[in-house]
């Protein structure tokens, strides 16, 4: 540990300083490479994170990047199996690039991530138009499948680490606002929640050497960023040993290592795991004033029953216990959101009721709500039956965004008059006149453009809001 504390006074210290959809390539580059890469990325913050290694691994092996899907020679879709809807969009998508593939037969058209793992090569099989496909760990091996393309076979690699991590490979980021960039630290997941397909797609759950994370957080300050989002299916359990095993680094110790980087860099981290955020985490939280108050700790349920179907190893008391601890440590407003699954396999009315009254209870800043989608392979397939119909999952999914909605409207208000940090991280989506960033609970404040820059920190009084948005001017001290 004593070194990696030495390792960070050695940095500068006085310097200044989004579930699911999709992703379109915003780089446009061209370095006179010979071919051009387009990317497109489904799923979660992992997946984004993953495509900008992607994108450095191609640009390393002669390509550039475009916009555009027309003008590239390889497409690649970087896919997610979390749902079923997330799947269909992707068939859905590759039907387009049939007609693309047409005009040009030259085009390579390539599978990624989540969906790439869970259903391998019967991509080849289903869509003649698929040549490559490429599971989460296999990204490194990208330039070899595709000079198996380009000889003229279909290339698989869907193989699994229990090492990889990516750790050496510089991100390219993509659709970046040059402000907030998202730090892989872990991958896969050892967890067994039942019904999730990421153990199966993602593979064993390891953790990224902190000193290449220290490394990627500094080298984003120097570049400009003023945020960094540390990510893991579950980053609690976040542990990483030396090989000498003199250095031991839990997810308590690497964000007080991260958030030591500079005080003007902020930072979050996602996902975070009830069973497992201990009170280390949030006295860490306390203790630094750039580390967010802000803390996404997904529910599922609020009914004990349904919470061992689904066997998220808690109880509705266990998550209560830790929601007081993060008011107690951090303070009552510290931003917390979730996720919420609604007709899990033989829910009742009540135990639906149970989830209803913990939203209530709680008072979530955000939730990300989802109605059960049964996944080929997992456990709750194999052993449950997903016997909620669905117009009735999808009224219980109305409930609880109706409660939602009301609960963010609320604490809203409740900031009207107050004065928050912001940190500028572009123009609002409504006007150019106007910028957008977020506070420490990680809620969007919109105010006036003024003379304010991107990547600045402001304060701003909150005048108004809407359930999503806070409003405001900035206040000059
Ligand atoms: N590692 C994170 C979750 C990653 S998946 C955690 O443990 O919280 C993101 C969210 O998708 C989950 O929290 C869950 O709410 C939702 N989800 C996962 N599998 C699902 C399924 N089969 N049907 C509906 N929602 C699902
Ligand atoms: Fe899925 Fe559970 Fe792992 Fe999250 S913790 S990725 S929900 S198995
Ligand atoms: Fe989807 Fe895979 Fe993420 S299934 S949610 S892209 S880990």
């Amino acid at each position: 540990m004593t070194r990696l504390f030495k390792d960070i006074d050695l940095l500068p210290s006085k310097e200044e300083k989004e579930a699911c959809e999709l992703a379109k390539v915003s780089l446009d580059q061209d370095t006179g490479k010979q071919r051009k890469l387009y990317i497109e990325s489904y799923g979660c913050q992992m997946n984004y994170s993953d495509s900008e290694i992607v994108t450095s691994v191609m640009q390393d092996n002669g390509f550039d990047t475009t916009s555009k899907p027309d003008l590239a020679d390889v497409i690649f879709l970087n896919t997610c199996s979390i749902r079923d809807n997330a799947e269909q969009k992707v068939w859905k998508r590759l039907k387009e690039f049939q007609i693309l593939k047409r005009k040009n037969p030259e085009l390579t058209v390539g599978i990624l991530g989540c969906m790439a793992e869970r259903l391998k090569t019967k991509f080849l099989e289903k869509e003649k138009i698929v040549d490559l496909v490429a599971g989460p760990d296999a990204y490194r091996d990208l330039p070899k499948l595709i000079n198996q393309v380009d000889e003229g076979s279909k290339a698989v690699n869907v193989f699994l680490s229990r090492e990889e991590t990516y750790a050496d490979i510089t991100p390219v980021r993509l659709n970046s606002n040059g402000v907030s960039a998202f730090i892989s630290i872990m991958r896969g997941c050892d967890n067994m929640c039942s019904f999730c397909v990421v153990p199966y797609t993602r593979g064993r759950e390891r953790s990224r050497d902190v000193h290449s994370i220290l490394v990627e957080a500094n080298d984003l300050f120097q570049k400009g960023f003023r945020e960094v989002t540390l990510l893991g299916q579950n980053v609690d359990s976040y542990k990483w040993q030396s090989e000498d095993q003199k250095e031991n680094v839990n997810f308590a110790q690497l964000l007080e290592l991260v958030a030591r980087v500079n005080p003007m860099l902020r930072v979050r981290f996602s996902t975070s795991h009830p069973k497992d955020i201990t009170d280390d985490v949030l006295y860490t939280i306390k203790k630094y004033d750039n580390i967010c108050n802000y803390i996404h700790l997904p529910a599922q349920s609020g009914n004990d029953r349904i919470l061992e179907l689904m066997n998220r190893t808690y109880t509705r008391s266990w998550y209560l216990d830790r929601i007081e601890a993060i008011n107690r440590i951090i303070g009552a407003d510290c931003g917390i959101s979730t996720d919420i699954i609604t007709g899990f396999c033989s829910e009742t009315e009540e135990e639906h009721q149970d989830t209803l009254s913990l939203m209530e209870q709680v008072r979530y800043h955000f939730a990300y709500m989802f109605s059960y989608s049964e996944r080929p392979g997992t456990p709750a397939a194999k052993k449950l039956i997903d016997d909620v119909p669905e117009e009735i999952k999808k009224r219980r999914l109305n409930d609880i965004i109706e409660v939602q909605a009301r609960t963010s409207l609320s604490r809203n208000q409740e900031e009207i008059g107050k004065v928050h940090q912001v940190l500028i991280e572009g123009y609002s989506k409504k006007s150019q006149q106007q910028l957008m960033g977020r506070n420490t609970q990680n809620t969007v404040v919109v105010f006036d453009k003024g003379n304010y820059q991107i990547g600045q920190y402001v304060d701003v009084m909150i005048e108004n809001c809407t359930r999503g948005t806070l409003l405001g001017k900035v206040i000059e001290n």
